[in-house]
C-alpha cells in the first residue's frame, strides 16, 4: 500500500463565523449536534475521541474514550481509575481529546485539566449501562496483565452468579472524569489545504477569546 497516494480534497464551505457562539462549549454542542445527524451508519460514534495523557515521567499515551456528558464549562468521559491514563492522570490532571468527524471534514480539540466526577455522578452512570457492561467493568483491572481470556470469562461468569437479581455494585475504582477546557481548536479541512482553525482560550477571568491561527 501506497500511503503517498491517499489523498482526499476537503471540499467544504469552511467555518461561518457569525455561527460561533462566545461560549465554545455551545460551538462544540452545535457541531457534535451536527457529526450526530450526519454520521454514516458504517461510523456510528461521533462520541469517540482520542484522550492524550501524560504521567511525571513526561511520557504521553493516547486512547480512545467515549464522550458522555458535555455542559456549558466540560465534558465527561468513564474509566476505570486504575488503568494507565487513570494513573497518569493522578499525577498529572493535564489532558488533550481529539474528535475527528471525518465525514465532515472537522477536527476539535480540546485540552484542560482533569478531576474525577462525583461518587454519585459515576454510580448513575454506571447503573445507566446495560447489565453487561456493568459486570464487564466489575470483571476487569483495566490494562493490568491477565493470563488468558478464559481466566477473565470465568471471572465475569462468577460475578453474575453472585450478583444475580441483585443491582451491580459501582467498583471503587471505576468513575467519570470532568474535564474542563482551557484552549478549544476548532478545525474545517478545505481545498487545496487552506484550512479555517478557530482557537478560544480562556483567560484568568474566565472569559474566552477567539482567533485563527494558520492551517
Ligand atoms: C471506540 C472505543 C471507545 C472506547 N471507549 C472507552 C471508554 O469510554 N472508557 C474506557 O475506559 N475505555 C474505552 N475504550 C478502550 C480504551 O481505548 C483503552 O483501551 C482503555 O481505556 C485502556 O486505556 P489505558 O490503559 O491507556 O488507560 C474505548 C475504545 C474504543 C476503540
Amino acid at each position: 500500500m501506497d500511503f503517498k497516494e491517499l489523498r482526499k480534497e476537503y471540499e467544504t464551505h469552511g467555518i461561518e463565523e457569525s455561527t460561533l457562539d462566545a461560549n465554545p462549549l455551545i460551538t462544540f454542542r452545535n457541531w457534535i449536534t451536527t457529526a450526530s445527524e450526519n454520521c454514516p451508519d458504517q461510523w456510528f460514534e461521533p462520541n469517540a475521541m482520542i484522550l492524550a495523557t501524560a504521567g511525571l515521567d513526561g511520557i504521553v499515551t493516547s486512547r480512545t474514550v467515549l464522550l458522555k456528558g458535555l455542559d456549558e464549562d466540560s465534558i465527561r468521559f468513564y474509566t476505570n481509575y486504575g488503568s494507565t491514563k487513570g494513573q497518569q492522570l493522578a499525577e498529572n490532571p493535564n489532558a488533550s481529546v481529539t474528535f475527528h468527524w471525518a465525514w465532515l471534514g472537522q477536527q476539535v480539540r480540546l485540552r484542560g485539566r482533569t478531576v474525577k466526577t462525583s461518587r454519585e455522578d459515576s454510580l448513575k452512570y454506571f447503573h445507566s449501562r446495560p447489565r453487561g457492561s456493568q459486570l464487564g467493568a466489575l470483571a476487569s483491572r483495566q490494562s493490568e496483565k491477565v493470563e488468558s481470556r478464559e481466566q477473565l470469562e470465568q471471572i465475569r461468569a462468577e460475578l453474575e452468579t453472585k450478583y444475580d437479581g441483585q443491582e451491580v455494585p459501582l467498583p471503587d475504582d471505576w468513575g467519570g472524569y470532568r474535564l474542563t477546557p482551557e484552549v478549544i481548536e476548532f478545525w474545517q479541512g478545505r481545498l487545496d489545504r487552506m484550512h479555517d482553525r478557530v482557537v478560544y482560550q480562556r483567560g484568568n477571568d474566565g472569559d474566552w477569546t477567539r482567533f485563527r491561527i494558520a492551517p
